[in-house]
């Protein structure tokens, strides 16, 4: 998409864009040191962790890691498209984009979601009213009997597709009539066209629950059998305008709770029937596995997930599923127990509101869920088995890379599940030195060598080699040190990845061609690949305190130089097939120390 457009022009378009003055429009920042501050607009927060620099021309939250320039934000802050973000600052800029080009696929491609958009209204609309029509009866029947008050219903619009059998086509008159094509109305998944049937209804005799974005637009249906028939759900195919891995059912609803986590499920009624009962934070997944798109969704809104997925083998191993996903993605998790009761709904249907806040209050964290469901694969009964399990447990214990935080957790399993905790301990040491001899360390200092285990070390370990190549590519790019000096301290294979590595490429291409480096103009580059952009702008995130000495910056370049070489020698000498390589790389080692940053190289 950026393709649109020539890569000078939308460096003139940033460049004229201040991305203190676009971020402070919308964004409270208040200006510390060299830097804005603010509250982070893309996760909660209560302290600003959020800096926009006027200098670089980025932004970057040092709590969730979001980070670019003002393109990025645009997109992300207004869900711009790239197209629209670039017209939206070159239009505050008095800048005139050349219109032709915009005519494209792109355009037509944002015209044909506005007009899925109206038509999943529209349907909307249409299924709400014959709901409560005499055709809509057998679905007010069974969504009465269910328990959802009048009220409910219309929250949720919920709504009715009659049935007028295998030709059914009471939707796609009305649709046609209002002047949709047949093609849109393809797209759409509402309705379908066969050889010999021509149109008819995707959806006939269900009851229909729209599936709403977070602003309360409809993107897609769901609609549920009357009777026992199998499957119990149908929903919308994926169209270009609704994508299940990036949506959460009853978020719109949620976003607005007061509360301070969101309750995760898995069905559309268990929503409707926790909202109804006065627990307003529940979202479903959309009838698929948890993603990591849905875990940025709901990141943006809280940072404590409850799970309350099914309490059957499926909501196990939904749970178990979502689990690695939602830690990744930062979040305080916690699962609640369903039991005896199948879902959420049945649990409230049964027992009421109360016993459901009851519920969430003891919600046990994800750990000690995860130690329940572990145990079922051992048989506790013979000793070897027992083992096995402890050893499962202190296996799982050294993923946690603060030693607090697995001391915490260490403590809080041995008493849910009655064990020794030295004797976990023991464990999880010996798991430590085994995976130590595997991986061989050619000659780290001893007291890194003396934290506690090696997953929690590697972990620190990769962090730290990203600070060290991140410090070394802001000296790259801002220093006044030439590239040829800049090359022969730092080569291209130091840097930690693949992101790093192209980084470092366009720092020297953008010095010797300009002159100079701007952080924000590289990011450019990146605009396309939310991930990579978010790792380019880690990148730029990490600059000296202002008033940083001269030798002070030196020593810690230098350190960090010899740090990435020096791992670079170890993963290549792990590498190494021969004999000679070997020697060569010992040797590259031992002069790894004449590697020095000069006072006179961090000078601006
Ligand atoms: N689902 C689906 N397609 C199916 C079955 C289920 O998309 N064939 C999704 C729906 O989003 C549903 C959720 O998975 O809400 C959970 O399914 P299930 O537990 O079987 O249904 P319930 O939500 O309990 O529905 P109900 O209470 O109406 O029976
Ligand atoms: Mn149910």
């Amino acid at each position: 998409m950026a393709a649109y457009y020539p890569d000078e022009l939308i460096e003139e378009v940033r460049s004229r864009s201040d991305i203190v003055a676009v971020i402070g429009s919308r964004v409270k920042l208040t200006k510390k040191g060299a830097n804005y501050w603010a509250c982070c607009p893309f996760h909660s927060e209560k302290t600003p962790s959020f800096s926009v620099s006027q200098n670089k021309q980025m932004y970057y939250c040092f709590g969730c890691g979001a980070g670019g320039n003002v393109v990025t934000f645009l997109m992300n802050y207004e869900s711009y498209t790239f197209p629209e973000a670039l017209e939206y600052l070159a239009e505050r800029a008095g800048i005139t984009l050349p219109k032709r080009e915009m005519t494209g696929e792109e355009r037509s491609r944002e015209g044909l979601r506005a007009r899925l958009l109206e038509i999943n209204g529209e349907a909307a609309r249409f299924y709400y009213y014959q709901l409560r029509q005499p055709v809509g009866k057998p679905g007010m029947d069974y969504l009465t009997r269910r328990g959802l008050s009048a009220e409910t219903m219309r929250r949720f619009g919920l709504g009715y597709a009659p049935d007028e059998g295998y030709y059914s086509q009471v939707l796609y008159r009305w649709l046609h009539e209002k002047g949709y094509s047949d093609e849109e109305l393809r797209t759409s998944g509402l309705v379908r066209f066969k050889e010999g049937r021509g149109a008819y209804d995707f959806f006939r005799g269900k009851v229909m629950y729209p599936i709403m974005d977070k602003n309360s637009r409809v993107i897609g249906f769901g609609g549920r059998v009357l009777d026992g028939r199998l499957p119990k759900y149908m929903n919308t195919a994926e169209t270009p305008l609704f994508d299940k891995s990036r949506n959460l059912y009853g978020l719109f609803a949620a976003k607005l709770s007061k509360r301070p986590y969101l309750l995760v499920m898995e069905g559309y009624m268990d929503v409707i029937a926790l909202h109804q009962a006065g627990i307003d934070c529940a979202v479903a997944s959309l009838g698929t596995a948890l993603t990591e798109g849905q875990a940025r969704l709901l990141k943006r809104h809280t940072d404590n997930i409850i799970l309350t997925y099914d309490s059957d083998a499926a909501g196990t191993k939904a749970a178990m599923h979502a689990i690695p996903i939602l830690r990744a993605a930062g979040f305080n998790i916690r699962v609640l127990d369903l039991k005896p009761y199948k879902d959420p709904d049945e649990l409230i249907v049964h027992e009421g509101a109360a016993a459901y806040e009851a519920r969430i209050k003891n919600a046990v964290n994800f750990f000690l869920y995860q130690s329940d469901v572990w145990k079922k694969d051992f048989d506790l009964t013979d000793p070897a088995g027992l083992t096995a399990y402890f050893r499962k447990l202190a296996e799982e214990l050294t993923t946690f890379p603060d030693e607090l935080e697995r001391e915490n957790y260490l403590q809080a399993v041995c008493e849910r599940q009655s064990i020794d905790p030295s004797l976990l301990r023991k464990m999880m040491n010996r798991i430590g030195n085994r995976r130590m001899s595997a991986e061989p360390d050619y000659g780290e200092t001893p007291d890194e060598n003396a934290l506690a285990t090696q997953s929690g070390r590697k972990k620190e370990k990769d962090e730290g080699l990203l600070v060290a190549a991140q410090m070394l590519l802001n000296w790259a790019a801002c220093s006044g040190a030439s590239t040829k000096r800049i090359r022969a301290l730092l080569e291209e294979e130091d840097m930690p990845t693949e992101t790093y590595k192209d980084v470092y490429r366009r720092i020297l291409s953008e010095k010797e061609e300009k002159g100079s480096v701007l952080p924000a103009s590289i990011l450019n580059r990146y605009l396309e690949d939310e991930a990579q952009s978010k790792e380019a702008a880690a990148i730029f995130s990490k600059g000296f305190p202002e008033d940083t000495p001269a030798e002070e910056k030196a020593r810690i370049l230098t350190e960090s130089l010899r740090r990435l070489r020096r791992e670079r020698l170890n993963r290549e000498l792990r590498e190494a097939d021969s004999a000679a390589k070997i020697q060569q790389l010992a040797k590259d080692r031992q002069s790894v120390y004449r590697l020095t940053v000069t006072a006179a190289d961090t000078e601006e």
